[in-house]
């Protein structure tokens, strides 16, 4: 059974992609096949796997817009047994072009039908935006949404859009969205204000946060300089023991046992 979750925060900088990669990474450590979608036209997830976007045959852009089979694209990393349909900058122009397609929301969805079976996870990392291409990433979103929420001041600040654009494709196009959970990232444990941000993250989404908590780690930034993963880069730090933490209480949720 192949699990589909999209991570999506129209805020920048958040961690979606930090997540997306680290979450994969340690997915795949703990026995899971593993596809990593990069949706972002800025390529971060790419290139923070080590892949040259300008360098790449193929990937996302391909698949969504010339309707070529998503698997002549994917690259497999053999070290991390991990894979990658990558972006390009040319993804950017997706955007635009896909306006005038036919279904144009549900591209991405139909991209990946091929793919179910092959996969026990795909993770699909979206970009910091709620336009065409992140409703693609919605769409596709077979098994709901994981939303990284980064703890600072205003943190909530936004939500209340991604909110309403998750209820716009349920009642337009996909009744079924739900949201996964979501993530707390780049906790200080030194500040109150952090503290705070976890309470109230709690208190707006019920039961629906993860309590694995990603804390800030210099780690965690520093490797994608390296194009690795924290499983890699700096296995024995906290960054990387939070996206262990969490990758094992997604399997547990998803009553996956790990192997
Ligand atoms: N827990 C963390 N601690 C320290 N730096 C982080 C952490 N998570 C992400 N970062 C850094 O913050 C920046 C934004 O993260 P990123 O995952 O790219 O966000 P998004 O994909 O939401 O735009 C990146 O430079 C990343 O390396
Ligand atoms: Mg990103």
């Amino acid at each position: 059974m192949t699990r589909i979750y999209t991570l999506v925060n129209q805020k920048g900088g958040v961690g979606k992609t930090t997540t997306s990669i680290n979450l994969g990474a340690y997915l795949a450590q703990l026995g899971q096949r593993v596809l990593v979608i990069d949706l972002d036209p800025q390529a971060n997830a790419t290139s923070c796997l080590g892949v040259d976007k300008l360098n790449v045959p193929g990937g996302t852009y391909e698949a969504l817009i010339n309707g070529a089979p998503a698997s002549s694209f994917i690259l497999l990393n053999e070290k991390l047994k991990l894979s990658l349909l990558p972006s390009s900058p040319a993804l950017a122009g997706a955007e635009v072009e896909l306006v005038d397609e036919l279904a144009r929301e549900t591209r991405l969805k139909k991209a990946l039908e091929p793919l179910r079976g092959r996969y026990d996870y795909i993770l699909i990392d979206c970009p910091p935006s709620l336009g065409l291409l992140t409703v693609n990433g919605l769409v596709a979103a077979r098994d709901g949404v994981i939303v990284p929420v980064q703890c600072e001041y205003l943190a909530l600040e936004g939500l209340g859009q991604l909110t309403n654009t998750i209820q716009r494709v349920r009642s337009a196009l996909f009744p079924e969205l739900r949201v996964r959970g979501v993530v707390l990232t780049m906790f200080d444990p030194r500040t109150n204000l952090s503290t705070d941000v976890v309470a109230e993250v709690n208190r707006h989404f019920p039961n629906q946060v993860f309590k694995s908590v990603v804390p800030r780690s210099v780690r965690l930034a520093e490797a994608p300089s390296y194009g690795l993963p924290i499983s890699a880069y700096a296995p024995g730090s906290v960054g990387a023991q939070a996206y262990e933490a969490l990758a094992k209480e997604l399997l547990k949720g998803d009553g996956v046992k790990p192997s």
